[in-house]
């Protein structure tokens, strides 16, 4: 019997070790032959820990799943049990998704080369070792990929900028610095699929002419580090990266460098200089880090998911990506649906769904099941939205066109007992903590924010005005996107839920 108890971090910290060692000792008690799997997740958090039994072809899904629940797994029925939840790709979470990134995650062992490649690993990477640098950037610029780290900049352009840059040296830094406030993408797949994150990455060297790599992993993600640092030294003793990729003659290396926890060493000239053993500070741009980023040299910084989508692109082709989406946000994209909602979890799907199909329909709701409120997409760097702006489309064009950001694809769910002047208070707060220092309107324009919402809590005359014009002059006077976007919430929670901040005022008055 094959019984696959996820190592995601999620589903560890809802208990899937105790639940493995339950099956063990159940398995030895009764005297079966059980094989444990330990895979990465679906991506249904609320499920987890979810575990799943191979029945003939199919994955019998249980979840979540306690020790107590373990024995009754063993009684046989795979209906009958109290927490089955039949076929797991049946259910309609699942089944309603189109998942071509995270299509391995939670379907393998993260660290079997040999699972891997027999669903699909390496096609793409054998693919490109066939292809000139010149052919590879196209077929990505030809997919519409665009980063998905939150700025949504064409991919291939990034690359083909770093192919035909002078350079004695050339690098590939895969961003996984993932601080937003509600995602956890780029750890999933590292824990669910970390060869898929390499493969990605050995493909950018081969099309810009770099041969080293370094994933920035943030220090708070120790399953993630530890995964992908199995799966480079795997990938190494595999002949994966090296000195000849699988045989080909070509060389390419990746290292883990592990973050200190600074939200701002995500940005990534500030990520570059922590890597250089640097304070974490942003760089002025100009110079960009494709022509001038690590050691002076030319540099692709991508995110994760904008990596580990590349193998599927080049394995399936371009075209097949840029048909799914919407206006000029092609293919898929994960969401990761969070907050007070009844579903929560990583939903892959092509861009344009409506936010109200997601919060509705995919998150089912608040779990309190009071009514939404207010729904922040982006981070905490983005706007909040109202249930009357629920028709927007889920996709780059649309999102900039409500003054919002699509971002890392995130979104958190309030429903009607949140406070939006403290939420406005909690982004100007965190801008202040998380400042790097280096430019005026954030480093004190934070600082003066909380303040000033203080005092429109307090119901002093005049604030109102002098929050927006200090949100007017971080916007346009910050370096970064940290000082520069910190007045989407605080805007979008002053103009769109003007109750929260005139009810204080009244009252005091
Ligand atoms: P940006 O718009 O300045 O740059 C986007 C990317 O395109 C950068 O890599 C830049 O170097 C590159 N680029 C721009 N012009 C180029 C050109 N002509 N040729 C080659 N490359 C070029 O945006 P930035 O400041 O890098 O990112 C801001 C975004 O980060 C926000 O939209 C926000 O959503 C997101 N973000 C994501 C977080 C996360 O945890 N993933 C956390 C905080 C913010
Ligand atoms: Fe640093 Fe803030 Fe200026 Fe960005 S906006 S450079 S984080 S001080």
């Amino acid at each position: 019997r094959t019984i696959f108890v996820p190592r995601d971090a999620a589903a560890l910290a809802l208990g899937a070790d105790a639940v493995a060692q339950a099956i063990s000792r159940e398995a030895e008690a009764r005297g079966e032959a059980v094989e444990i799997v330990r895979n990465g997740s679906r991506g249904m958090i609320w499920l987890e820990p979810l575990v799943e039994v191979l029945d003939g072809e199919t994955r019998m899904g249980f979840g979540p799943m306690t020790p107590d629940d373990v024995p009754a797994l063993f009684d046989g029925g795979f209906r009958s049990h109290a927490k089955a939840l039949g076929p797991v790709e049946e259910i309609p979470f699942f089944a309603a998704q189109t998942r071509l990134t995270f299509a391995r995650c939670g379907l393998i062992d993260p660290l079997s080369l040999a699972d891997y490649e027999v669903n699909d690993g390496l096609s793409g990477l054998r693919r490109a070792l066939a292809m000139s640098p010149e052919e590879i950037t196209a077929e990505v610029t030809e997919s519409g990929l665009r980063g998905r780290g939150g700025a949504g900049f064409p991919t291939g352009i990034k690359w083909e900028t770093v192919r035909k840059a002078p350079g004695d040296r050339k690098y590939i830094v895969c961003n996984a610095d993932e601080g937003d406030s509600g995602t956890f993408a780029d750890r999933m797949l590292m824990e669910g699929d970390p060869f898929c994150l390499i493969e990605g990455m050995v493909i950018a060297g081969l099309g810009t002419g770099a041969d080293k790599g370094y994933v920035y992993l943030r220090s708070e993600y120790p399953h993630a580090i530890a995964t992908m640092r199995e799966a480079v030294g795997l990938a190494r003793r595999a002949g994966l990266l090296g000195p000849s990729v699988i045989d080909s003659g070509r060389a390419f290396e990746i290292e883990i460098r592990v973050g200190a926890g600074a939200y701002v060493c995500g940005e990534e000239t500030s990520l570059l200089n922590s890597l250089e053993g640097k304070r974490g500070v942003v760089r002025a741009k100009p110079p960009l880090p494709a022509l001038e980023g690590f050691l002076g040299r030319p540099t692709v910084v991508n995110n994760v998911i904008s990596l580990a989508t590349v193998p599927v692109i080049l394995d399936k082709g371009a075209k097949g990506f840029r048909q799914l989406g919407h206006n000029r946000s092609h293919g898929t994209i994960p969401i990761q649906v969070a907050g007070n909602v009844k579903h929560g979890g990583l939903f892959e799907t092509a861009f344009g769904m409506s936010l109200g199909d997601l919060v509705e329909k995919v998150a089912r709701g608040t779990a309190t099941g009071r009514p939404v409120k207010a729904v922040q997409v982006g981070g905490p760097l983005g706007a909040y939205f109202r249930p009357d702006q629920f028709d927007t489309p889920f996709c780059y064009e649309a999102f900039d066109g409500e003054g919002g950001l699509v971002g890392h694809a995130g979104i958190v769910v309030f429903d009607d007992t949140v406070d939006m002047l403290e939420q406005a208070r909690f982004a100007m707060e965190f801008c202040a903590i998380e400042s790097c220092g280096k430019c005026t309107p954030c480093r004190i324009g934070a600082v003066r924010g909380v303040e000033t919402l203080d005092k429109i809590r307090a119901g002093e005359p005049g604030q109102v005005e002098l929050l927006e014009d200090l949100c007017e002059t971080m916007r346009g006077g910050s370096l970064c996107a940290l000082g520069g976007f910190t007045p989407y919430p605080v805007l979008s929670a002053l103009t769109r839920f003007p109750d929260d901040f005139a009810t204080t005022t009244e009252a005091a008055e």
